[in-house]
């Protein structure tokens, strides 16, 4: 029984001349900071990155100093374990003190930090997307043909899931679970799609470079290559 191909998903981040769609990384932020943060972290990601998508420094340190999952630190008195208020040069914690602690929560399993999902996945922004708009109930036909797979309790079935049962239960469950700060409709393939941009961005934010050097490498070559052959015709040219 293999689990489902990702769907297509058109990101304007896509293709060779790709760029980022920063409204769509901002409603993305604000799905993961009102949703994915109750488990996930990223901890490659710090507060002060979001000025790279088009938060003020103002707004990136309101944000860091309201953010609910707070830093974990040592009270330097006691030395026991304790929390502080985010700030701006903080990565995105994880909500769990460890890794126990965070299996305790989830039936055993552990939430993968997101900070580089969509680089650890096959096709990983279209897998993100396609995971969080794939739940669904296990089809009788299979599940006849294969009782063995039949979802434990605790577990939820997802056909792009890799093991077809996840521990993550659904996530994005009704419109409008988020009320966009531009206004767009916040439908469940809507903010899927955001979040899925939103990590395409954290696991890789110098995508629009990597695309603008790839182009103008492609240019020169073919000026280079107009060159080389001018030059080969005037090289050659009294040879009969
Ligand atoms: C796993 C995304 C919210 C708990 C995952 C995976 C992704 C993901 C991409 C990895 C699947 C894989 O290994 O291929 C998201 C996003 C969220 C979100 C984008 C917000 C929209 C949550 C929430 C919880 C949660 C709120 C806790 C209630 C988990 C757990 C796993 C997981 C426990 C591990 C599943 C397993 O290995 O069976 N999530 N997640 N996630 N997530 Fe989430």
């Amino acid at each position: 029984v293999a689990h489902k191909h990702p769907k297509e998903l058109e990101l304007a981040s896509n293709g060779v001349f790709g760029k980022f769609d920063r409204r769509q990384l901002q409603r993305g932020f604000q799905v993961y900071k009102e949703v994915c943060s109750a488990c996930h972290s990223l901890r490659l990601v710090s507060f002060r990155d979001l000025q790279k998508i088009g938060y003020s420094e103002p707004e990136v340190k309101a944000i860091a100093n309201q953010w609910v999952i707070e830093q974990p630190t040592i009270n330097p008195e006691t030395g026991e374990a304790a929390t502080r208020k985010n700030i701006p040069s903080d990565r995105f914690p994880s909500p769990f003190a460890n890794e126990v602690a965070a299996r305790a929560a989830n039936n055993n399993a552990l939430p993968p930090d997101l900070s580089l999902i969509t680089k650890a996945r096959e096709e990983g922004t279209a897998y993100v997307h396609s995971l969080l708009t794939g739940y669904t109930d296990q089809p009788a036909a299979l599940l006849k043909q294969f009782p063995d797979i039949k979802t434990p309790e605790g577990l939820y079935y997802n056909p792009y899931f890799a093991n077809l049962n996840i521990a993550m239960p659904p996530p994005i469950t009704a419109d409008d679970q988020v009320a966009y700060a531009d206004g767009t409709k916040a439908t469940k393939e809507q903010m899927s799609a955001d979040v899925s941009a939103f990590l395409t961005w954290t696991a890789e934010p110098n995508l629009e470079s990597r695309h603008a050097v790839g182009v103008a490498s492609i240019l020169f070559i073919l000026v280079f290559c107009g060159l080389a052959w001018g030059a080969y015709q005037n090289v050659w040219r009294d040879v009969k």
